[in-house]
């Protein structure tokens, strides 16, 4: 089949089964295109609960398609690839977190949406990078255990009072972005704006002028007079970045910020999953229902 095929055989099983496609703004720029939405995280979970469909193609990895599942278990998820996991998630287990939960009995554990179903049914409350300085704020605790992203958890601790105690994870896509790359990047081009996702190191960030999630990377720089942006998280980025904005240029930080997990939706993958069902994401109900009140905790602590 060539890729004319391809995307007509899948307009119509869209069609033919009420199916939306989510996209990350990971994903691969030609699954973008044809996604009924782009977004962060936080966004691309938002849609799962308020958009009418039967079914969800979710162009990105394991723990988003959890999420959706979890919080609306009437529509069927599916991920393209199931072998699309996110290294970060899989830093933290919940038998793990038993264990620290022990160590820290006042703490609240907020969760990093990058988790799975198993470790957020064991945390009070979720938080996705584009919220969790809010989900933070909001909790009545001021002791927190922030996992898994040591990265995120310590960017959070600039920006409260609260006590916060890190999980050693982390992203290695965004782990691998060190500060000499920034240096090297802004030598290079002076005059851009430096625009960071907070999974980057502390010392990258500090170079920042603006830490945000991707889809606020995205309506910062739409936004704003500048012309010149360094991006200083995954390369794909790019592709949405230069969608939005034509008349900007934007350069990444680091050549090798490349999330391959990211990249097994590709259309064939895509199609694969509507026409077969066979790469459907489920968690056993006990999980789900412990884990969407930890979702629904994030949802309910920052304004639509
Ligand atoms: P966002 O929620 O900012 O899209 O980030 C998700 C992610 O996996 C970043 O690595
Ligand atoms: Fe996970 Fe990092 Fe890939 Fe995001 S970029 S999905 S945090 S491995």
């Amino acid at each position: 089949m060539n890729s004319d095929e391809i995307l007509r055989r899948i307009s119509e099983l869209k069609e033919e089964k009420n199916a939306v496609i989510l996209a990350h703004n990971y994903a691969r720029a030609e699954v973008q295109d044809i996604a009924d939405l782009v977004g962060d995280s936080f966004a691309l979970s938002q849609a799962a609960v308020d958009l009418d469909a039967d079914m969800i193609v979710f162009a990105g990895v394991h723990f988003m398609a959890e999420s959706a599942y979890i919080l609306s278990p009437q529509k069927t998820v599916l991920l393209p690839d199931a072998d699309a996991g996110c290294p970060m998630a899989d830093m933290v287990t919940a038998e793990a977190l038993r264990e620290a939960k022990k160590r820290y009995p006042n703490a609240a554990v907020v969760c990093y949406v990058n988790s799975s179903a198993a470790v957020k049914a064991e945390s009070d409350v979720c938080c996705t990078s584009a919220n969790a300085k809010e989900v933070v704020a909001a909790i009545e605790e001021d002791e927190i255990l922030f996992i898994p992203d040591k990265n995120l958890g310590h960017y959070i601790s600039t920006l409260t009072d609260k006590k916060i105690h890190f999980w050693n994870g982390f992203c290695p896509i965004h782990q691998q972005i060190t500060e000499f790359d920034v240096t090297a990047a802004k030598a290079k081009h002076p005059s851009a704006v430096f625009l960071a996702h907070p999974e980057c190191r502390p010392e990258v960030l500090a170079r920042a002028d603006g830490v945000f999630s991707t889809a606020g990377i995205i309506k910062y720089a739409a936004a704003s007079d500048e012309k010149e942006f360094l991006i200083g998280t995954e390369q794909e980025m790019l592709h949405k970045l230069m969608k939005d904005s034509p008349d900007k240029s934007f350069y990444s930080v680091s050549k090798y910020s490349y999330c391959a997990s990211m990249k097994m939706a590709a259309l064939p993958a895509v199609l694969n999953a509507l026409e077969t069902e066979t790469t459907k994401i489920m968690v056993p109900e006990d999980i789900r229902v412990k884990a969407k009140k930890a979702l629904d905790r994030m949802l309910a602590a920052v304004p639509k």
